[in-house]
């Protein structure tokens, strides 16, 4: 069997050192907010090439306290694209801000920038753009839009840590760049965590106060706050494997590498661009008999994952705002997308099996 993923193996080279890190966490006596947050900001901000980064709870958080920052009133739109996972939606929503779900384009899967301009009114404050499956949105398109109606950006980076637009690293673009480190991510903590990064010091602020209640100092609040810290031992554990990111990266980008080398052109693959180092958080294909293919390959011992079966405009959660709006290409994506095996432990041995099997469907 090829798993899809596989969190065990994917975190068997760093067990040792994480064992040591726990040893050590346990006898500093300090659990919250200490030495282990401190120093994995300061790593993945200068990785990043932020000025600052800010450890928070987890990837949702992230987006919804980037928005609470700016206070928006009640009912300002925030444009993102129709085809992200919800969390992107649900912190917009979390404000009380309105989505304006705009399409993304066919080709890339990311949020189509000739749309955006057609969905700006006079109550549109913010574009929320998502680095979805590992690459980087069309940026050039989107600062110029951003600069002319003077809107705030939001990087939603949960997919792409480390993936660049003509060599700047995403969640350098915006106000604001969100990053999940869920432990499936390429970047991934051993539970929940989550950071935002920023180049403004009056943002660091903010977020840096309203993620421990308003506080900087102990019992002093400056601002209503929420609880969503970094967990001090999940940042030891991002820290140890912050070092290995630049490889686990390379290594999914090798398999993607032979995936869009080796499969027959019967399959809809990824596009590849100069300008754009893509990280492949997630290597899909398009397929019409997406369902059909999903359960060949599992009887052939592969496993395979949707991202996602059901566009967020068709979530039932979501039909109290969104009821009645129809994406096409969302659609189309959510019917047709499969996602394969491309993680740090699989081996270019597996993948090729996986392109023989895929190849013979
Ligand atoms: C695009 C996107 N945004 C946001 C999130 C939310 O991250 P988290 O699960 O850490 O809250 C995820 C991850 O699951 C994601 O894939």
């Amino acid at each position: 069997m090829i798993a899809y993923e596989n969190l065990l193996e994917l975190n068997r080279p760093f067990t040792e050192r994480f064992k040591q890190q726990f040893e050590e966490f346990l006898n500093s006596g300090w659990y919250i907010l200490g030495e282990s947050v401190k120093c994995f900001e300061q790593q993945f901000a200068d990785w990043n090439n932020s000025a600052y980064c800010i450890g928070v709870a987890n990837g949702l958080d992230a987006l919804t306290m980037a928005l609470k920052a700016y206070h928006f009133d009640p009912g300002s739109e925030v444009i993102v694209p129709s085809n992200t996972y919800i969390a992107t939606i649900l912190a917009i929503l979390n404000n009380n801000l309105t989505p304006v779900l705009v399409e993304p384009d066919i080709r890339t899967y990311n949020i189509d920038p000739l749309r955006i301009e057609e969905a700006i009114t006079s109550r549109t404050k913010a574009i929320m753009v998502v680095h979805l499956y590992g690459k980087c949105c069309a940026m050039d398109e989107i600062m110029r839009i951003k600069e002319k109606h003077n809107l705030v950006l939001v990087e939603d980076c949960a997919q792409a840590h480390g993936a660049t637009f003509k060599g700047q690293k995403v969640g350098t673009f915006g106000e604001f760049g969100a990053f999940s480190f869920y432990p499936t991510k390429n970047l991934g903590a051993l539970g929940d965590a989550g950071a935002l990064t920023t180049n403004t010091p009056e943002l660091e602020i903010i977020v840096r106060q309203m993620r421990n209640y308003g506080s900087e100092k102990k019992y002093y609040n400056e601002r209503i706050g929420i609880n969503s810290r970094l967990d001090e031992l999940q940042a030891a554990f991002l820290s140890t494997k912050l070092e290995a990111l630049d490889a686990i990266n390379n290594h999914k980008r090798e398999l993607a590498g032979l995936y869009l080398q080796h499969l027959k052109s019967d399959f809809i693959l990824p596009v590849v661009d100069d300008d754009y180092h893509d990280v492949y958080h997630i290597f899909n294909i398009r397929h019409p008999r997406r369902d059909e293919l999903k359960a060949y390959l599992l009887e052939q011992g592969i496993g395979t994952e949707i991202h996602y079966p059901v566009p967020p405009h068709q979530q039932k959660a979501l039909q109290f705002v969104l009821q009645g709006q129809r994406f096409p290409i969302a659609e189309e994506i959510h019917r047709t997308t499969l996602s394969l095996p491309c993680s740090y432990w699989h081996t270019s041995a597996q993948i090729k099996q996986v392109i023989e099997t895929l190849n013979r469907f």
